[in-house]
């Protein structure tokens, strides 16, 4: 018995994410909670021949609590997509000023009706969205590291693919060889491609030097790519519906007691020092910056453990300093985050 709930429902990334989890036997309820539209959407997915029930839970007004509390009673799992996207010209940070109330009071909702829940956060900034999660749990006395998840499948996702494009290989052979950690954003994002020998060697023997540069670039700012080509439209919804399921299917699997398929898992943005050997990790690797994403290893719906880059992922001295110029970037983002929940009521 799974109870899943999606926040943001209704929106672009939303439905189709939500289209993915009804389709999977092992969740047994689908509440689908949104400011908008959140009944049409679980009316036209109850339609659809699984397992799951479906429920739509949308607000009568801004003071009206119940169709949250309702969507999140008893829920295992919350995947929060809501807020707005960007526009072209915009950073993901520009979406701070609307998003980070959003997933604020969102997580309070949690921490007061599900303060057990696994929480997947997709909105942006995610850099500075998840610490805002964390401070508010914290606050709020229900903090679980173990299961607060920043979602960055979408980088791998991207990482898998362009890779796989440029050395010939079917992108969907490449999960669990190659791996990006960090944050999500521009040049927080790390694809770490060297740790497989074999997908090493390839990238060694095919990619020039100026090959590889694009291929990170490529990642770091595969979001403003489909942002410009829509134009106006918003950001990636499709690539990230699939990518939030990835993610939160890997969860399912933990909570139903199946291993992950693969040998280094994808990564999530997480708060280390709260995870077994992440102080450690943050302190001896990360000048202490507190939120990273690295491989996660899951158990019953939790982090059990993450795997340490450093210890066999980071293989070069590019690698290395990706990794140096993404902890710059990281820093301001999360201070703004927790210094925002802080300077809140
Ligand atoms: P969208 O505008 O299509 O959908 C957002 C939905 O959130 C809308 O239906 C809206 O009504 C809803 N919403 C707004 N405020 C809400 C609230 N308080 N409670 C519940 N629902 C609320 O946007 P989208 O394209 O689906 O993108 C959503 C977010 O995901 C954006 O912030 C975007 O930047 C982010 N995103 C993250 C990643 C990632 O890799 N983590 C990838 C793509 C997009
Ligand atoms: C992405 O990586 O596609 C998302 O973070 C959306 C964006 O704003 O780029």
């Amino acid at each position: 018995m799974v109870k899943v709930t999606v926040a943001g429902a209704a929106g672009g990334i939303g439905q189709p994410l939500s289209l993915l989890l009804k389709l999977n036997p092992l969740v047994t309820e689908l509440a689908l909670y949104d400011i908008v539209n959140a009944h049409g959407v679980a009316a036209d997915l109850s339609h659809i021949n699984t397992p799951a029930v479906v429920t739509g839970h949308q607000p009568s007004g801004k003071e009206d609590n119940s169709a949250i509390t309702a969507a999140l009673k008893n829920t295992d799992l919350v995947v929060i997509p809501a807020g707005v996207p960007r526009k072209p010209g915009m950073t993901r940070a520009d979406l701070f000023n609307i998003n980070a109330s959003i997933v604020r009071d969102l997580v309070a909702n949690i921490a007061r009706t599900a303060p057990n829940a696994a929480i997947l956060i997709i909105s942006n900034p995610v850099n500075s969205t998840v610490p805002i999660a964390a401070e508010v749990l914290k606050k709020l006395g229900v903090f679980n590291p173990r299961k607060l998840f920043g979602v960055t499948t979408l980088d791998v996702v991207r990482a898998e693919t362009f890779l796989g494009g440029l050395l010939d290989v079917d992108p969907s052979k490449l999960r669990g060889k190659i791996s990006v950690v960090g944050g999500h954003s521009g040049d927080t994002i790390v694809p770490l491609i060297n740790y497989d020998s074999e997908i090493s060697n390839k990238a060694k023997s095919r990619l020039s030097t100026s090959d590889y540069e694009k291929f990170v670039n490529r990642v770091q700012f595969g979001g403003d790519e489909v942002v410009k080509a829509k134009n106006g439209a918003g950001s990636a919804t499709l690539s990230m519906a699939l990518a939030g399921y990835r993610f939160a299917e890997n969860i399912l699997e933990s909570l139903n007691g199946r291993n992950q398929p693969v040998l280094i898992p994808d990564s999530a943005y997480i708060y280390l020092p709260g995870i077994p050997y992440g102080k450690i990790f943050s302190d001896k690797h990360l000048n202490g910056v507190e939120f990273f994403s690295v491989p996660v290893r899951l158990q019953n719906g939790r982090i059990e453990s993450f795997i340490d880059p450093f210890e066999g992922l980071v293989k070069t001295d590019e690698e290395q300093k990706l990794i140096e110029v993404a902890l710059k970037g990281l820093t301001g983002s999360i201070k703004q985050g927790t210094e925002f929940v802080k300077g809140s009521k």
